[in-house]
């Protein structure tokens, strides 16, 4: 899917097989066992360059689309501040977005392929932002469990062996721990106020916690992409490790709320030092990957009416870019 746009047509990618690439693939891995830090130009195979154009393209889109949901409350927010800190969050996600295309494009892969993908409905993006926003709460919950389930995701990928991908990721690191904060302040403030408030949070918390615990992917034995990923130090955690820290890591916070937890199995395993938690329904999972979700044509839709909208705004940057070039030469 990614092969076109990756070099100028007669210009070999650095990927394409010869007969040495065996010494280079044992290079390559010493270099990763090392931790040294694969940048653009260096030689990679192309399952390397493949499996982070995928990722690197899905963790953009999420971002950019991410940016819906709680984008539907900023003119409902119940106070100027609390509208201010949304506006900075929402604006912090497409920052995201542009940060993570870019390193995409280091790859050799074009960010108008990529956005054409997501557009036509050929790219994926976090399953959780096929959710409805039902009320301010739920702005309160996404901050503290989908970013709260996103730093501890994007953490570990501040030490991505590939370059780009790693650096992006430290600086959206910096930004994740203000959402997930000015999320769980929003919670302790309904969970603090009245009855109905608290009935809020509470609501807002049943309707998050699974789609949060299925962002960090399917189960390790389902998942097609973690071993090379792990054996090439992409990921540094499998996905039912990074699930099981976020889950020992909430549920307390969940505590300190006085929220309940809407899962009947989840007890402390003293013996285990971790929280045993339910059966997370992968059939629902790969429903909404499949677009069945609540809010999956909704998303896309939206996505296509503001790429639409802002096809002025990329030609008029072109055609500023291309005069100042001509300029420049005349
Ligand atoms: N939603 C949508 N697709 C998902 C998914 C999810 N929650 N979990 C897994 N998938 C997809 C994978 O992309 C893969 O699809 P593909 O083969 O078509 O590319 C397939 O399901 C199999 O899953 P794997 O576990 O084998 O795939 P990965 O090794 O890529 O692991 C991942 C999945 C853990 C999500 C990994 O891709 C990752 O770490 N991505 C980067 C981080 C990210 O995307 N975070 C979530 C969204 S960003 C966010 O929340 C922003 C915040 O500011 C709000």
């Amino acid at each position: 899917m990614y092969t076109q746009g990756l070099t100028e047509p007669g210009v070999r990618p650095a990927t394409e097989s010869t007969p040495d690439d065996a010494e280079r693939l044992r290079r390559f891995e010493a270099r990763i066992e090392a931790e040294e830090k694969i940048e653009p130009k260096d030689w990679m195979p192309d399952a390397y360059r493949q499996t982070l154009i995928r990722q690197i393209s899905q963790h953009a889109h999420s971002e950019i689309v991410g940016m819906l949901p709680e984008g539907n409350w900023i003119t409902r927010a119940p106070t100027l501040l609390r509208k201010a800190i949304l506006i900075a969050k929402v604006q912090d996600e497409g920052g995201h977005g542009a940060y993570l295309y870019s390193a995409a494009e280091t790859l050799g892969v074009s960010r108008a392929e990529l956005i054409d993908q997501l557009l036509a409905g050929r790219a994926k993006y976090s399953s959780i932002f096929n959710y409805p926003t039902l009320s301010w709460a739920d702005v309160g919950a996404i901050g503290w469990l989908v970013d709260g389930a996103a730093i501890m995701n994007q953490i570990p990928l501040c030490r991505c062996s590939y370059g780009p991908y790693s650096r992006a990721m430290i600086r959206i690191c910096k930004e994740e721990s203000f959402h997930q904060r000015q999320g769980y302040d929003i919670m302790l403030k309904l969970a603090r106020g009245t009855a109905a408030q608290r009935r809020m949070a509470q609501d807002a918390l049943d309707r998050w916690w699974w789609p949060s615990l299925m962002m960090f992917g399917p189960p390790d034995t389902a998942s097609q992409h973690t071993a090379l990923s792990v054996r090439w130090k992409i990921k540094r955690f499998t996905n039912d490790e990074l699930r099981q820290k976020f889950v020992d890591f909430t549920v307390p916070q969940a505590q300190f709320l006085g929220l309940s937890i809407p899962d009947p199995a989840l007890r402390w395993d003293e013996a285990a030092k971790r929280h045993e938690f339910g059966a997370i329904d992968w059939r629902e999972f790969n429903d909404v990957l499949k677009g069945h979700g609540p809010c999956n044509r909704e998303r896309l839709a939206e996505r296509r009416a503001a790429h639409d909208a802002g096809r002025w705004v990329r030609e008029a940057a072109v055609a500023h870019a291309a005069k100042r070039a001509a300029r420049a030469v005349a």
